[in-house]
């Protein structure tokens, strides 16, 4: 049985030039979604209350909050995003009895026209294809992209790449697949699509154990064949043939 439980709440909020902000609140168990603590936990007397206080003391980074209804504990959390193992701070931590109530992000428009679709992974949406067939290597997926007005997935958050990781699950647990993520060498770095690079954070849970490990191995693999418990990227060469997941979004 779904316990989903939407809860709407405008307020007035005491900013800088008296900005009304309007919240929609969603519930999730701590095996769907999680977050990262960004503060002292205070007792409140429900959910909301919980959050409003907590958009007040953390006005920008306040995405997400843990309660618990039995001791009225309430923990500012930041943006929700899907269960990523490696990540041993994020709460609550699985099987606990609190509740995890995140603020849903705005859903940006998405174009369907070749088959992308809109997914939507605790608050955070993407506008995704992901692949029937495979490209000859990385650059023929990443034009083929391209000519669909879109550019290889950028999963630059842990929002975002757990987004892709539950999107994807079923589909990759077969292919290899590319993402917008290549090492450049000049650089000696990892490079998302956007031209970020990626993170000493993200670097510690987007790959598998022990990668990436080979010199001239430039792409990432997103080959997750024992979802979610092998879940990871290999690095790879960039010349052989895979599936490939491409997004759509605003600023592509
Ligand atoms: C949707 O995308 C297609 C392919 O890029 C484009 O031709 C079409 O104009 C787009 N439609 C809208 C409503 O933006």
């Amino acid at each position: 049985m779904s316990l989903t439980l939407w809860l709407f709440l405008v307020f007035k909020v005491l900013g800088a030039n008296s900005e009304v902000r309007q919240f929609v609140l969603k519930q999730a168990s701590a095996e769907d979604c999680q977050t990262l603590q960004i503060g002292e936990s205070w007792i409140s007397h429900s959910p909301i209350t919980c959050h409003r206080e907590c958009v007040s003391r953390h006005w920008e980074n306040c995405q997400a909050v843990v309660y618990n209804s039995e001791t009225r504990n309430c923990t500012p959390g930041s943006i929700a995003f899907g269960i990523i193992k490696k990540v041993k701070t994020s709460i609550p931590e699985s099987g606990s009895s609190d509740t995890l109530y995140y603020v849903r992000q705005p859903i940006p428009p998405c174009n369907t026209t070749n088959n992308f679709a809109l997914y939507d992974v605790c608050g955070t949406s993407a506008c995704l294809y992901m692949s029937t067939s495979r490209a000859d290597n990385f650059n023929h997926a990443r034009t083929i992209c391209s000519q669909m007005d879109s550019r290889l997935f950028v999963g630059n958050t842990m929002a975002k790449y757990t987004l892709f990781m539950y999107a994807s699950k079923t589909y990759i647990n077969v292919y290899g697949c590319y993402i917008g993520l290549k090492h450049i060498d000049a650089i000696g770095q990892f490079i998302w699509e956007n031209g970020e690079p990626l993170s000493d954070e993200q670097n510690q849970y987007i790959w598998r154990p022990g990668e990436p490990n080979s010199e001239g191995q430039d792409c990432a693999d997103a080959k997750h064949t024992n979802w979610p418990r092998n879940f990871g990227l290999f690095d790879a060469t960039c010349g052989k043939p895979g599936h490939y997941v491409c997004e759509r979004c605003e600023d592509c």
